[in-house]
Order: C-alpha cells, then sequence, then structure tokens
C-alpha cells in the first residue's frame, strides 16, 4: 500500500528495520509513518568552511537566516493582547507581540529615532515607549507619540511605522521571516502539518524550556541530533533499547526531513549477545522512563505474549491516559515511545506522537560563526478539561551548568551533555582539518547532507 521502496543504490543495515517494526505493533500503525521518501542524492562530501569559515557564515546571515522561516516562540507565550516575546537571531531583533485577539505580529526591535532596542526583556505592555526619549509605538506598530514632535518635520507618522517581519502559525507554534518576499510557511512545511494531525500540537503546552550555549557552529549542534548511529560513541547505554544503524530517515523535501529511531529492539552495535525481552524493558524503562534522581523502577518482567516494546508501550499508554484524561486505547505503540524527529530548515527539530513532545531549536549567537544556541523544550498536552497551564519559561543554563541540571527534562539532561561533550572538540578538529571535508553516510546521514544542500542552495541563489 504504501511506498517502501529504498533505492537499490543505497545499502542498508541487515538488523530488523523501522517499517519491521511497525509491522509488530499491537495497534493501527499512522499512514504517515509507513510513508517513505528516500531520494538518493548522493555521497559528494561537505566542505568543512560550512562550519568552519567566517566569510561563509557571513553569507549565510542574508542567505538563510534572513530569508528562511524560524520558529520564533509559541502561541501560549503571548496568550493576551500586548504580550510579546523577544526573538533575536544573527543580529537582528523581533518583538512577536500579540497585536490582537487573533493577530501577532513580528515587530522589529528598533526604535526609529536613534535606535535603541525598544525592549530587551519579554513582557506584556500596552505600548512600547522606547526608553531613552519616548518615542512610543502601539502593539500593531502603529506610531503613537512624540514628545519632541515639532523638531521632527521630516517625520510623519506613517514613516514611523514600526517595520515587520513576516508571520506564520502551525500547530501553536509562531514562525517568521524577515523576508518580506519569501514563500509562506505552508510552502515549505509541508508534510508536517498532515503529519502531525493526530498530535494536536496546538493542544500542547510548554512544560520545560531549557537553552544552553554550544561552542560550536549552529550546524554542528544541530547535526549532533540529526541521526542515531552515534549512540555507539556517544550513548552507549541506549544501545540495549533503542534502533541506530538500523533507523529510518526519509528526505520529504529540500526543507522537511525526518528520522525515526524504534524502541524495544536492541542496537545491531551489540553483536556479542542477544538481550532478553526482560532485559530490554528493563533498561528502557530505567534509562528512559525514569525522571532524573528518582529511584529506578523495579526490575520488570514481560508478561506472557508482550514484548518489551509492547510492553513498555502500555505501561507509557496507562500513565499518560491517567495524566491527560484522554482515551488512548487506540493509539498505537509506535506513537508512544519511538522518536519520530522531523526537521524543519533551517533550525527545527519537532517530535511526533502523542508523548510529551520534545522540541529543539539552534541559532547562531549573535554574528558568530564558533558559537550557538540549543533550546530544548517539552511538550506536554493539556490534561482534558483542565485549563491550560502557565508555559515554563525558559531557563538558560551557564556553561559550567550541564544539562543534566535542568529542571524538568528528566533522563534527557545526562543524554544531551554526552552530545555536548562533542562540540568543542568538533569545532577544533573541523577547523583543524587537512582534509577540509567530511564524509557522511549515503543512507544513515542524508538528511545531513540534505541540510547542506539546502544551505548551498540557499546561499548561491541571488535573493
Ligand atoms: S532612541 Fe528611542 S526614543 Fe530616542
Ligand atoms: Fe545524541
Amino acid at each position: 500500500m504504501f511506498d517502501r521502496h529504498i533505492p537499490e543504490t543505497m545499502a542498508q543495515c541487515s538488523a530488523i528495520n523501522y517499517q519491521e517494526i511497525l509491522d509488530t505493533d499491537t495497534r493501527p500503525v499512522p499512514d504517515c509513518l509507513r510513508e517513505r521518501s528516500v531520494p538518493d542524492i548522493g555521497t559528494k562530501p561537505v566542505s568543512v568552511e560550512h562550519y568552519t569559515s567566517p566569510e561563509v557564515f557571513q553569507r549565510s546571515i542574508s542567505k538563510v537566516w534572513l530569508r528562511t522561516w524560524q520558529m520564533a516562540c509559541r502561541e501560549e507565550e503571548i496568550p493576551l493582547v500586548g504580550d510579546y516575546q523577544i526573538y533575536d537571531v544573527v543580529g537582528k531583533s523581533l518583538i512577536i507581540v500579540r497585536s490582537g485577539p487573533d493577530e501577532i505580529r513580528a515587530l522589529h526591535n528598533s526604535c526609529l529615532h536613534r535606535g535603541r532596542k525598544l525592549v530587551t526583556q519579554n513582557g506584556s505592555k500596552r505600548e512600547f515607549r522606547c526608553p531613552f526619549h519616548g518615542f512610543t509605538w502601539a502593539p500593531d506598530g502603529a506610531f503613537l507619540f512624540n514628545p519632541v514632535e515639532w523638531d521632527f518635520p521630516q517625520c510623519s507618522h506613517e514613516q514611523l511605522r514600526l517595520p515587520e517581519a513576516k508571520v506564520a502559525r502551525w500547530g501553536g507554534f509562531v514562525f517568521i521571516n524577515f523576508d518580506p518576499g519569501a514563500p509562506s510557511l505552508d510552502s515549505v512545511i509541508d508534510p508536517i502539518p498532515r503529519h502531525f494531525d493526530r498530535w494536536v500540537m496546538e493542544d500542547k503546552y510548554i512544560f520545560a524550556h531549557v537553552a544552553k550555549r554550544a561552542k560550536a557552529n549552529w550546524m554542528i549542534a544541530q547535526e549532533a541530533f540529526m541521526e542515531t548511529h552515534h549512540s555507539i560513541g556517544t550513548h552507549p547505554q541506549i544501545m540495549p533499547f533503542i534502533t541506530d544503524a538500523n533507523a529510518q530517515y526519509d528526505i520529504f523535501s529540500d526543507h522537511v526531513t525526518r528520522h525515526i529511531s524504534g524502541r524495544g529492539h536492541q542496537s545491531p552495535f551489540i553483536t556479542d549477545r542477544v538481550l532478553t525481552q526482560d532485559e530490554i524493558a528493563n533498561a528502557l524503562l530505567n534509562q528512559g522512563v525514569a525522571p532524573r534522581g528518582a529511584a529506578p523502577n523495579a526490575l520488570s518482567v514481560v508478561p506472557e505474549g508482550m514484548t518489551a516494546r509492547s510492553y513498555v508501550a502500555e505501561i507509557a499508554r496507562a500513565s499518560l491516559q491517567q495524566e491527560t484524561g484522554y482515551d488512548l486505547a487506540e493509539t498505537a505503540d509506535c506513537e508512544l515511545g519511538d522518536s519520530l524527529i522531523y526537521n524543519l530548515f533551517p533550525n527545527l527539530s519537532v517530535w511526533g506522537g502523542a508523548i510529551p513532545n520534545l522540541v529543539y531549536r539552534w541559532r547562531p549567537v549573535g554574528r558568530r560563526h564558533d558559537e550557538s544556541m540549543m533550546e530544548i523544550y517539552i511538550l506536554k498536552r493539556v490534561p482534558k478539561g483542565d485549563a491550560r497551564p502557565r508555559p515554563a519559561r525558559m531557563q538558560l543554563l551557564g556553561d559550567d551548568e550541564p544539562w543534566a541540571s535542568a529542571d524538568n527534562i528528566g533522563g534527557l539532561g545526562p543524554v544531551v551533555d554526552q552530545d555536548w561533550a562533542n562540540m568543542e572538540a568538533m569545532q577544533e578538529g573541523l577547523a583543524a582539518s587537512e582534509a577540509q571535508v567530511v564524509q557522511l553516510g549515503h543512507y544513515l546521514e542524508m538528511r545531513i547532507r540534505q541540510h547542506h544542500a539546502t544551505f548551498d542552495a540557499y546561499c548561491e541563489e541571488s535573493p
């Protein structure tokens, strides 16, 4: 029924693949997870300059960052008229403000008098009054007031309207684009809205939001999260229960790629023995589910007739049902634990599924090619009948604070710390490269290859 075709030119890991894992699901599997898109985009090496060259980075500011759709905030962070969030990137700054009950604008955060930032902290305002000399704007960007208006014969109110970037919304996320001529968000985000139809991202709230600076280019930071076969070197503790070299990769367009790792199967990197279902289940329950600081779960025995995968999915189904009040009887095992990771070029990752969804966002720090910021959000479903909880405020970790010390991200923290241990060494290693290119796997790293191809296409295109 669905195209499971992989080009014959591409070798595959011989271990069980994700489509075969889906065949064992205890419930009907969502169509979107059966959809495959695996173009052969070749094996050409990628230049290290993408990561190391200040010139390439400078060019990407106008060619990529000021032309692409970027997730700026969640709608729930600005629920009332006048609420705003600041979105800073590559030296630009936007005020993402709710200017009407169902209207959101992205105003350039730079006073049209002498240029002060109008706001430097997120908040809520009835009007934006510049702290320097008091020029004032309405939340819709209309100019309201100049205390010495008689001295500005050259400026009409219309000329003093705050410039805006484009705004679009999907799934409770607010996106911006600096380019007034940019194609619509809809034209680049497909098939994400269709695939996420049943995971209702607009019903989710920010349960956790943590950020940390990486001493590495934004592509290095992002690409650390675009494949799973680095578990062999970086996260050996997850190998008993997550597929890696046999993970699934899809390229849906030059802007949207996907990566899926199934849970409840041992990694093909474990070659010395076949783990029992009890061993897999216990590894999964203790490493992947137990919150940080909590005592490990008591050893579990997988019930007769179940697998580690279906057993752990059943535990997740029951606990999520209890937490949210929604009936998950028809929710498939794959939606209750597999890593279903969609990326939107240039810098957003959103995890699908019925369980709390992870969202990652990467940005360069200021106009630096060798520093970036990564943010992790955990979005949870608002319990049935409950008022929407207030979104968690962003926690910015210091350089010496590990992800493991972050609030509310549980067992994810120590795993991300393992990824973090590669960041600076990647930046330095790439800068030291004699080869001047990096080699990518044909299949396992094809979405990283696509990331660079799309980056190149933007950089080469004239605006
Ligand atoms: S710089 Fe803003 S009012 Fe003068
Ligand atoms: Fe990792």
